[in-house]
């Protein structure tokens, strides 16, 4: 199967890592738009003409699957996105609120983008449990520049120190997990990567074929490669490709 994952930069890689896990025998297309990195800061407008790019881009690689491996746009634009396209679509989001709805814990937490928080989707969308929905806006750029501020962390950590749950609910995060549990130790933490790949059907995983990732970015940086290969730690073919999309 062919698959297209984008997200604004680095963060979708985070669900990318986990479908070569699970389904290493695949063909992923990834598409990071880090000329236009933060998308948790954009309009809804401003999202929808740049996800119009991506969504043609895929289509002409004639991908089976899209992931919006990206909170922010799985919060404000899915359906404008199920519009766009016949290709099937899949968003991150969706399938985490499915998975927080059904386990017991009551009180969740939630860290993300200044977009995803004050479109309140965790809010509504879990209105039986108590959740504190909190915008750490210092992550994205903190993780994009890989300068880690420990003090910011901490200081979030302590506010939902209470919580039995803590969602990363901008896709950039699970980098910072293993920080986070050291300041959580109790909480369980959940990558919306894991509730989706339970989501999911890749219909044709065939074990005899080798798979290929190809990584396209809309802009290039030193420290960009140098993260790209701290978050795909395996060995695996990846091909590079820098885009120019005006
Ligand atoms: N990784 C994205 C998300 O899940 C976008 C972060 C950003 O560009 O602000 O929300």
């Amino acid at each position: 199967m062919k698959i297209g994952i984008f997200d604004s930069g680095l963060g979708g890689l985070t669900v990318l890592r986990e479908f070569v896990k699970k389904y290493p025998n695949n063909t992923y297309i990834y598409y990071g738009d880090t000329k236009n990195i933060p998308y948790g800061d954009k309009t809804k407008k401003e999202l929808i003409e740049l996800i119009v790019k991506i969504i043609t881009f895929f289509e002409k690689e004639n991908v089976d699957m899209i992931i919006i491996a990206c909170g922010t746009v799985s919060s404000m634009c899915l359906n404008e996105i199920k519009k766009m396209t016949n290709i099937l679509i899949y968003d991150v989001i969706s399938p985490t609120i499915e998975y927080l709805n059904k386990i017991p814990q009551n009180k969740i937490g939630i860290f993300a983008t200044n977009a995803t928080i004050n479109s309140h989707i965790f809010k509504i969308s879990l209105n039986k449990k108590r959740v504190l929905e909190i915008a750490t806006k210092e992550f994205v750029p903190m993780i994009e520049k890989n300068k880690i501020n420990l003090n910011i962390i901490k200081n979030y950590c302590y506010q939902v120190s209470s919580f039995d749950v803590l969602v990363l609910g901008c896709t950039h995060y699970p980098i910072l997990e293993r920080k986070l549990k050291k300041y959580l130790p109790n909480t369980l933490i959940v990558n919306m990567a894991i509730p989706l790949l339970n989501k999911v059907k890749i219909t044709n995983n065939n074990n005899n074929s080798s798979g290929k990732i190809i990584l396209y970015f809309t802009k290039q940086s030193d420290i960009l490669l140098q993260n790209i290969n701290n978050i795909l730690d395996f060995s695996y073919k990846i091909i590079f490709i820098w885009l120019n999309i005006k």
